[in-house]
């Protein structure tokens, strides 16, 4: 951590921020942080949420558009804008790292083994959001501790060593009740694939539904030893 990030990191971490409401604290950073607050939206039901509280502030907004989402996600996207009038920066993968990968080893390799998936995941995923997080010192998520166990152990706010960013997670203690009443309460468009038991949502060939009873996250990566479920965009210690 360089000196200045780590200064800002102590500096929050003193104001006692987590015994204010999400909007101060979000207030609180943009003017902390001018122009250097970003927030990555999945178009998922928390990240809708965060949209809503956001959707006046100046904070860059961008998605990670792997080209392998659902049409449902994409949207989701488009009723976004049209309630908020807002504009989503949208990252890609870069072609040059992409097209070789794809060519040896075919569209869906990452169903063959763990390392054809996470180079997958790496190239459409982690790489355009280092692009993203560039320049920014807070980076907002859609973080629930109640998605796993990894997530369980999280604060608020975190130091993100790999990309050298402060993360904020403003929904983390949330349940999905409150959510979901959340997005009634302040009729917010959201992903229709939540309606057909689909609960954590990430690529189609990638993202299944799930029964009652199961893991949040048991949709994603189905076909994986649960302990390897991460992308490596939420690198957890
Ligand atoms: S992942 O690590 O498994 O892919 P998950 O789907 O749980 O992440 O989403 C957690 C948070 O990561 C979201 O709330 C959002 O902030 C961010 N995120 C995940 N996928 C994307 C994406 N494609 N584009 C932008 N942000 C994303
Ligand atoms: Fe590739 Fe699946 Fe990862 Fe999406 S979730 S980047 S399709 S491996």
């Amino acid at each position: 951590m360089n000196e200045d990030s780590q200064s800002s990191f102590a500096h929050l971490i003193n104001s006692n921020l987590e015994n204010f409401s999400n909007e101060e604290i979000l207030q609180k950073l943009v003017s902390l942080f001018p122009g250097k607050v970003c927030f990555s939206t999945s178009f998922s039901f928390e990240d809708q949420v965060i949209t809503e509280m956001v959707k006046d502030l100046p904070i860059k907004i961008f998605t990670l558009d792997t080209g392998r989402l659902f049409e449902e996600t994409y949207n989701t996207w488009n009723l976004t804008r049209s309630k908020y009038n807002i504009s989503v920066k949208a990252y890609y993968p870069d072609g040059e790292e992409l097209e070789p990968f794809v060519q040896e080893n075919g569209p869906d390799s990452f169903y063959r083994s763990v390392e054809n998936r996470k180079t997958c995941c790496d190239i459409r995923k982690v790489h355009p959001l280092k692009r993203a997080l560039q320049g920014n010192k807070v980076w907002i998520t859609g973080l629930r501790a109640e998605h796993s166990s990894a997530r369980e152990n999280l604060s608020q706010f975190e130091w993100d060593e790999s990309n050298q960013i402060i993360k904020f997670h403003p929904l983390l203690h949330w349940t999905t009740g409150e959510v979901k009443n959340y997005i009634q309460q302040h009729q917010i468009p959201y992903n229709s694939l939540h309606d057909k038991g689909f609960v954590s949502i990430g690529c189609a060939p990638c993202t299944r539904a799930i029964q009652p009873g199961e893991d949040f996250r048991a949709g994603r990566w189905w076909w994986e030893d649960a302990s390897k479920k991460e992308c490596g965009l939420h690198v957890h210690k």
